[in-house]
C-alpha cells in the first residue's frame, strides 16, 4: 500500500460509507488534489524569489492566502507580519497581491504617490459604483473626482456649518425625547438607569443629523417614510463580500441595485420639484451643487447631483456613527474624563442649573477637552483601517522605507495593490507612549508626539489637487482622515457632527459602562465596536 493510500484510506473509507455510490477514484481525487495544491503552494513559497519583490507572507492556501487573518484582525495581522518581514511585505488576499507599507514613511509612499501610478478608482470602483451610481467619484477620471470634491467643499462653507450646529443639537434632543431607547430619560426619573444599544443609536442619530443638514429637508422629512429602507438595502451592499465578488446572484445584490435606482430617482425628483418651485437656495449641499459648474462651463447633470448626494450619505454615515459610538463608549468607561467634559460644558456655556446657552460653531473650537476626546478616539479607532491603491506601473520602494540590501531596492510590480494603514501608525508604540491607552490628555502636551503628529498633518507644504489648498501631510503618523489627493473633505463636518452629538448627550445624561469594553468588529467595511450597551441616567437638575 502506498504512503498516499495509507494516508487517505481511513477518510475515503468513511466517505465511501457515507456516499456509497461515489466511485473510489473520484474520492481519491477529491481528497488528494487539494492536498497537492497546498503542497505545491508551500513549495512555491520556499523557492528562491526575485529579490526585488517585497517578502511574501507565508500562507497555506493559494488564492485565499492571508484573507482569514487579515479579515479577522488587520491590525494584529500587520503587527505580526511587521515583526517577521519589516515595514514592507506582500500578502495574498483572495487572489490579489497586496503590498503593505507601514509607518509614517509607508503612509507617505502610498498616500503621497502620483495618481497616474497609484489609482484609487481601480480598487474601490467595484464596491462603490453600484452604490453611488454612474458618473461620480470612482466612475470618473481622477481629475473629475477632484472637481466633484471641490463642489462639495464649496458647499460646506463656514456659514452653512454654523447653521448646522443648532440643527444637530435639536435633532439629538428630539431623539432623546422620543426614541424608545431613552424611555427612562423621558420618564423624567433621575434615579433610574436605562441602557441603549451603541451601534443602533448612533447609526440613527448620524443619519438623522446628516439628513437634516447636508442632505436637506426633503430627505429628512422622508426618513420615516421609506427613505430609511432604501438606505438599509443600499447599505447591505456595502460589505467586504460585495467588494471582493461583483454581481453574485444573491438577494442582497438585487436589493442594492433596486435601492440605488430608486434613491437616484428620489433625489432627481427633489431637484425637479425645487426647480419648479423656484426654491434653489436651501442650506444643504444639493442646493449648492445645482449652482456650480465644471471647469468647461457645464452644469452638473441631475443624475450626477443625485449620485454625489448618495456618495456623501454613504461616506459620512459609518465613519461618523462609529466615531460617535467609540467616543461615548470611552467616556462611559472613564468617569474622570466624563466629569471633565461635563464641567467644560458648564463653564463654557454658563449653566449650573441644567440650562445651557445654545452652542455656536465658534464654541466648538474653544472646548479643549471635547477636542482632545474626539482626537484621541480617532487615533485609536479610525473607521478605515486599510487605504488601498492599484499599482499602474512598476513602483520602486524608497530605500529609507525598506530595501532588500544596501545596494538594491524593492519594486512593487504593476498590477499589485498597495495598502497603507494609518490605523496602525496611530497605535504604533514606536511613536506613541502607552499607545494602547485611551488618554485624551496626551493632546494637551504641546511638545508630545500627538501635537507633533497633528502639526505634520496640518502644516508644511500646501498642495492643490483640484479641491482647494490642503497640507500635503502624508508623512504624519496621525491620519484618520487620510492625506493627499484622496484626503477626506468631510473632516470639518464630521468634527462638528460628532462634537455636537457628544456635547448634547453629555449635557443631558450621566453615562456608565456595565460590561467589558467592546472589541472592534472588523467584519464590516468600517471598524465599529462589537455589540454593546451604554448605561445612562438623566442628569438630576434637568
Ligand atoms: C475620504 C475618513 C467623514 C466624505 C476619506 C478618507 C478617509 C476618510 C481616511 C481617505 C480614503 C482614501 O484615501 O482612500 C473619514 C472619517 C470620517 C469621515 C474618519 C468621520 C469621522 C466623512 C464625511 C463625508 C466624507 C462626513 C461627507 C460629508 C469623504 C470623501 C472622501 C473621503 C468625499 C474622498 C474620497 C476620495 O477622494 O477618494 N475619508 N471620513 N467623509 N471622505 Fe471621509
Amino acid at each position: 500500500m502506498s504512503l498516499n493510500a495509507t494516508f487517505t484510506e481511513p477518510w475515503s473509507g468513511y466517505i465511501a460509507e457515507a456516499l456509497p455510490s461515489v466511485p473510489r477514484l473520484v474520492l481519491f481525487a477529491l481528497i488528494n488534489i487539494p492536498l497537492l495544491v497546498v503542497a505545491l503552494n508551500v513549495v512555491y513559497q520556499l523557492l528562491p524569489r526575485d529579490r526585488s519583490l517585497p517578502p511574501l507572507v507565508f500562507h497555506w492556501l493559494p488564492f485565499v492566502g492571508s484573507a482569514p487573518a487579515y479579515g479577522k484582525d488587520p491590525i494584529g495581522f500587520f503587527t505580526q507580519c511587521r515583526e517577521k518581514y519589516g515595514d514592507v511585505f506582500t500578502f495574498i488576499l483572495l487572489g490579489r497581491r497586496v503590498t503593505v507599507a507601514l509607518g509614517p514613511k509607508g503612509n507617505d509612499f502610498i498616500l503621497g504617490g502620483k495618481h497616474t501610478v497609484l489609482a484609487a478608482e481601480d480598487v474601490y470602483a467595484p464596491l462603490t459604483n453600484p452604490i453611488f451610481g454612474k458618473d461620480v467619484v470612482y466612475d470618473v477620471p481622477n481629475e473629475v473626482l477632484m472637481e466633484q470634491k471641490k463642489f462639495v467643499k464649496v458647499a460646506l462653507t463656514t456659514e452653512k456649518l454654523r447653521a448646522y450646529v443648532h440643527m444637530i443639537d435639536e435633532e439629538v434632543r428630539n431623539f432623546l425625547n422620543t426614541d424608545p431607547a431613552f424611555q427612562i430619560y423621558q420618564m423624567n426619573d433621575i434615579n433610574e438607569w436605562g441602557a441603549f444599544d451603541t451601534i443602533k443609536t448612533f447609526a440613527e442619530m448620524t443619519i438623522l443629523t446628516a439628513s437634516r443638514t447636508l442632505q436637506g429637508r426633503e430627505i429628512r422629512n422622508n426618513m420615516d417614510k421609506g427613505f430609511a429602507h432604501l438606505y438599509t438595502d443600499l447599505d447591505h451592499g456595502f460589505t467586504p463580500l460585495h467588494w471582493m465578488f461583483q454581481d453574485l446572484p444573491l438577494e442582497s445584490y438585487r436589493k442594492r441595485d433596486a435601492a440605488q435606482a430608486k434613491m437616484s430617482e428620489f433625489y432627481q425628483n427633489i431637484l425637479r420639484n425645487r426647480r419648479a418651485a423656484g426654491s434653489q437656495d436651501e442650506d444643504d449641499v444639493m442646493s449648492s451643487l445645482m449652482q456650480q459648474r465644471y471647469r468647461d462651463g457645464r452644469a452638473l447633470r441631475d443624475h450626477e447631483i443625485a449620485h454625489i448626494m448618495i456618495a456623501l450619505l454613504m461616506a459620512g454615515q459609518h465613519t461618523s456613527s462609529s466615531s460617535s459610538a467609540w467616543t461615548l463608549l470611552h467616556i462611559a468607561d472613564s468617569p474622570e474624563i466624563g466629569k471633565a467634559l461635563y464641567q467644560e460644558q458648564v463653564e463654557h456655556f454658563g449653566a449650573g442649573d441644567g440650562h445651557f446657552r445654545p452652542m455656536e460653531y465658534e464654541d466648538l473650537k474653544k472646548l479643549p477637552v471635547l477636542d482632545a476626546v474626539i482626537r484621541e478616539t480617532l487615533r485609536m479607532h479610525p473607521p478605515i483601517h486599510s487605504i488601498m491603491r492599484k499599482v499602474k506601473s512598476d513602483l520602486p520602494v524608497p530605500p529609507t522605507l525598506a530595501a532588500p540590501s544596501e545596494d538594491s531596492v524593492y519594486v512593487v510590480p504593476a498590477g499589485y495593490t498597495v495598502l497603507a494603514s494609518p490605523a496602525l501608525s496611530q497605535v504604533d508604540p514606536l511613536t506613541w507612549k502607552d499607545a494602547q491607552k485611551w488618554d485624551p490628555t496626551r493632546w494637551y502636551d504641546q511638545d508630545g508626539a500627538a501635537a507633533m503628529a497633528q502639526r505634520q498633518y496640518d502644516e508644511g507644504t500646501k498642495v492643490d489637487f483640484g479641491f482647494g489648498l490642503v497640507s500635503k501631510g502624508t508623512e504624519s503618523p496621525y491620519l484618520p482622515f487620510g492625506a493627499g489627493r484622496h484626503r477626506c473633505i468631510g473632516e470639518q463636518f464630521a468634527y462638528l457632527q460628532v462634537g455636537v452629538i457628544v456635547s448634547t448627550l453629555i449635557r443631558h445624561l450621566e453615562l456608565r459602562l456595565d460590561q467589558a469594553f467592546p472589541q472592534p468588529d472588523y467584519t464590516c467595511m468600517m471598524v465599529q465596536p462589537k455589540k454593546s450597551q451604554i448605561v445612562y441616567r438623566r442628569r438630576h437638575f434637568d
